[in-house]
């Protein structure tokens, strides 16, 4: 049967020039290349500059992601930024994005699930075009981690890094099947419960402030292995996938333990695996589009692959996607 499907036609990304290294971190809190290196697989990652903000990372990965997907600004009619450390409470980081693209149409707004902000933004653009509100989508994964850590806590400040990534859709028809290029299912989930095991300690309605990351890392670790593995085999099941048809399993870069896990956990081969946690840290809602981005320049990811995209974070919210690129 006919269906409409979001085609990706492009993506970009964008990571800021400044490197922060482990070794750097150890001068700063009591900490070692080699623990982190062990628990987490991270070496480096990149900081913004202090006068750079979410929005400027953004139009960096936008800009690349157009010129790309081979179309003009004023093609878009949707932008939808996932990030948790926008440039202002308001207005949106989208608009910020939309004004810096000079487009001149079209709607603009932000997505709040923290490091499972662009599989749930995804899952918005793909219902927007198949609903027919919008027919080219500009989705976009930004963040600024550095400027939510507290750099005297060496449980959460090596971990996090700052960048972007983004793609973008566009409707095409399908003929409904699963070889259809495009978003082939997605599968959103959270509960409010495991608040206190991540989040910031500021805000607009409590302190006034922006506050600082909070994490009960190791139990966090623990749930994120099995809500990941969740979502992907409801994802899966739903688009009538089996996991052996993946060609590369995209996962939020959050710890190479949590992605190794998983696909262990899957029966997904290690060599179907896009790491980028080494190099980025986890960039939060950035991750996905970032790696996606890495893994496209680099030749792996060709038209026609099976993309199994994945996250976990604060909420908690977690979430699957699979896509034919
Ligand atoms: O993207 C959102 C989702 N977030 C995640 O998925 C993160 C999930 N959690 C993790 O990735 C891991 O739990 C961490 C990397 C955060 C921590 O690894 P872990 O193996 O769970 O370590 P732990 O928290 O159990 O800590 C082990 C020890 C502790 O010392 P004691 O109590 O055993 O003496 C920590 O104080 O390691 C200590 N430690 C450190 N040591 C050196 C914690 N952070 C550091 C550090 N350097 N940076």
């Amino acid at each position: 049967m006919k269906t409409t499907r979001s085609v990706v036609l492009g993506c970009g990304s964008y990571l800021p020039a400044k490197i922060l290294t482990n070794y750097d971190l150890a001068k700063m809190v009591d900490t070692s290349d080699d623990w982190i290196v062990e628990r987490t697989g991270i070496k480096v990652r990149h900081l913004a500059r202090e006068d750079e903000t979410t929005s400027d990372l953004a139009l960096e990965a936008a800009t690349q992601a157009i010129r790309n997907a081979g179309i003009g600004v004023n093609d878009i009619d949707m932008i939808v930024v996932a990030t948790t450390t926008p440039d202002e409470t308001f207005p949106s980081t989208a608009t910020r994005v939309q004004a810096g693209l000079n487009m001149l149409g079209g709607a603009a707004f932000d997505i709040q699930a923290v490091c499972s902000g662009f599989i749930f933004a995804v899952s918005v653009a793909d219902a927007m075009i198949r609903s027919g509100q919008a027919k080219t989508v500009l989705v976009i994964g930004a963040e600024t981690m550095s400027r939510l850590l507290d750099w005297n806590d060496r449980g959460t400040c090596v971990l996090f890094g700052d960048g972007a990534g983004a793609i973008v859709l566009q409707a095409h028809e399908g003929d409904g099947s699963n070889h259809d290029r495009g978003v082939l299912m997605t599968k959103i989930f959270s509960d409010g419960r495991l608040h206190d095991l991540l989040y910031v300690d500021g805000g607009v309605s409590t302190t006034g402030t922006a506050g600082h990351l909070r994490m009960q890392g190791r139990e966090v670790f623990k749930h994120a292995v099995t809500n990941i593995a969740a979502a992907i085999e409801a994802a899966a099941g739903a688009a009538g996938v089996a996991l052996s048809e993946i060609d590369w399993f995209v996962p939020h870069q959050a710890n190479q333990r949590i992605l190794a896990g998983t696909a262990r956990k899957l029966g997904i081969n290690p060599e179907r695996v896009i790491s980028t946690v080494a190099e980025h840290g986890n960039t939060s809602a950035a991750s996905v589009p970032l790696a996606l981005s890495t893994a496209v320049e680099d030749g792996r990811i060709k038209r026609g692959h099976l993309i199994l995209m994945e996250a976990m974070g604060g909420g908690f919210t977690w979430g699957a996607s699979l896509l034919r690129w």
